[in-house]
């Protein structure tokens, strides 16, 4: 029985006794350990016993609350998730200080429970280094990846196509296409829209990644309540659904497999599996299946909604998407865009970027975890903190945006209608 299998019958044993029962210890554990001997920590909001600071949270828009709390306590605060304590960094200066000149103290990853179950830490920093290095390899964010995303363009104009101009809901179609380029660079090759084997990936990791981040699963991972919450086992039965999809692909990969000539992810991993004696504790399929269901997770629901939020400023902004539209037709013309353009296309850039900047698809950022205790800016954090580089606070901080809450794609242009480069410019967090 796998390790995904015994945790689905776990969950259906769990009581709601044995949960009461976690708290009580979990609340006895964190009002044992709030000694301030280290030093001065952080300010913040009063906790209450067990909830912390839910009730001063919006929960719906938490990132909201904090940038307001900030205004109380400063940059640098902290606030009781429950009975998790997180320091809270604020604005584009005390984010940076952080996550780039603090790489060591802040770079690491607070992995969820829920998750840490399905991924095993220890390796984490091996599969970290073999996907960057071979997504890299593989012409990730470069011409090989440009060619697929040309091919790949042209179905998803076709399924616009047949709406023939009426209004329609873009977000699978959209979906399907960023899946299909992020599986060219992991299996090599792309489905069809309409092969169901792909359409159930897709939309399972897509509901996953809605309900992670819901509220309601937050609050449950804050308390341990996970295991006694039904969205964690739809999560779970998703998985491992797509977990048979991919164990199919990945066998016929193997069936082919050319030691000399790897055309995606997979088979790079899977010669390095086979070549690699001493590192076979790393590559197993279990990790691979780990790393393939992270690249489809991360870059699909994250890409989309980026290209949707484009779709929904262009349409509220006619007046720019006509500009765009003029420097796309007056500099490229009929043609196919190449990456290659991008110079030319300055004020394209811009509306770029800006879409990036105010769509803030990750306000709260991924939660990062001290590894060590530090002195940061004269408060002491202990090692294991959870911390919120809020990155809201950044892409909106008021003393590096001119008009940090509309959309105005001057931020990145200058006086000669040039693009610039902005350093507050943090959409994909920063640092290692
Ligand atoms: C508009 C698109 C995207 C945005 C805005 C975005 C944003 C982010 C952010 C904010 C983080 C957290 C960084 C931190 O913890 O400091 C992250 C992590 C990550 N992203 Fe993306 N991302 C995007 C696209 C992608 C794509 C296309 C992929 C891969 C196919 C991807 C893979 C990952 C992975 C694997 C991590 C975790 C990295 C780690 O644990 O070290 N992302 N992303």
């Amino acid at each position: 029985m796998s390790v995904v299998e015994s945790l689905l019958q776990f969950s259906s044993t769990g009581t709601l006794l044995g949960a009461l029962l976690l708290l009580l210890v979990l609340y006895l554990l964190s009002s044992g350990s709030e000694s301030q001997k280290e030093g001065k920590e952080p300010p913040g909001p009063k906790p209450l016993p067990l909830l912390g600071n839910l009730l001063t949270l919006d929960l719906m828009r938490p990132f909201d609350t904090f940038f307001e709390l900030s205004k109380t306590y400063g940059n640098i605060f902290q606030v009781f998730l429950g009975p998790k304590k997180t320091v809270v960094l604020v604005g584009y200066k005390t984010v940076r200080e952080a996550l780039v000149n603090h790489v060591e103290e802040f770079g690491d990853r607070d992995i969820a429970p829920s998750f840490r179950i399905m991924n095993d830490e220890n390796n984490w920093k091996e599969m970290r280094c073999f996907a960057l290095c071979n997504l890299r390899d593989l012409g990730m964010g470069k011409r090989g990846s440009e060619e697929k995303i040309i091919e790949e363009i042209q179905y998803l104009k076709g399924e616009f196509d047949k709406f023939e101009g009426k209004p329609f809901d873009t977000t699978r179609p959209v979906n399907y296409a960023v899946s299909n380029i992020i599986s060219s660079i992991v299996y090599g090759s792309i489905f069809e829209y309409t092969d169901p084997r792909f359409t159930e990936m897709v939309n399972s990791a897509n509901e996953n990644v809605y309900f992670a981040g819901s509220t309601s699963m937050m609050v449950c991972m804050l308390y341990m309540l996970t295991l006694v919450y039904s969205r964690d086992r739809i999560i779970v039965k998703n998985i491992m659904q797509s977990r048979q999809h991919m164990a199919k692909l990945i066998n016929g990969l193997l069936e082919t497999l050319n030691p000399h000539d790897s055309r995606g992810f997979v088979e790079s991993f899977l010669i390095r599996k086979q070549s690699d004696e001493a590192r076979k504790t790393f590559f197993h399929q279990d990790n691979l299946m780990m790393s393939v269901t992270d690249l489809f997770i991360a870059g699909t629901d994250s890409t989309g909604t980026t290209l949707r939020w484009g779709l929904t400023f262009m349409a509220k902004y006619p007046h720019i998407q006509d500009r765009v539209q003029e420097e796309i037709d007056r500099v490229i013309g009929g043609r196919q865009p190449v990456v290659e353009d991008r110079k030319k296309l300055p004020y394209t850039d811009a509306v770029i970027h800006e879409t990036q900047r105010l769509a803030n698809i990750v306000p709260l950022n991924l939660p990062h975890i001290t590894n060590c205790d530090v002195t940061f800016n004269g408060y002491f954090i202990k090692k294991g903190t959870t911390v919120v580089p809020l990155l809201t606070s950044v892409l909106k901080d008021p003393s590096e945006w001119e008009k940090p809450n509309s959309f105005y794609p001057e931020h990145f242009l200058d006086e000669k209608g040039q693009f610039v480069k902005r350093d507050a410019f943090m959409p994909f967090s920063a640092g290692q």
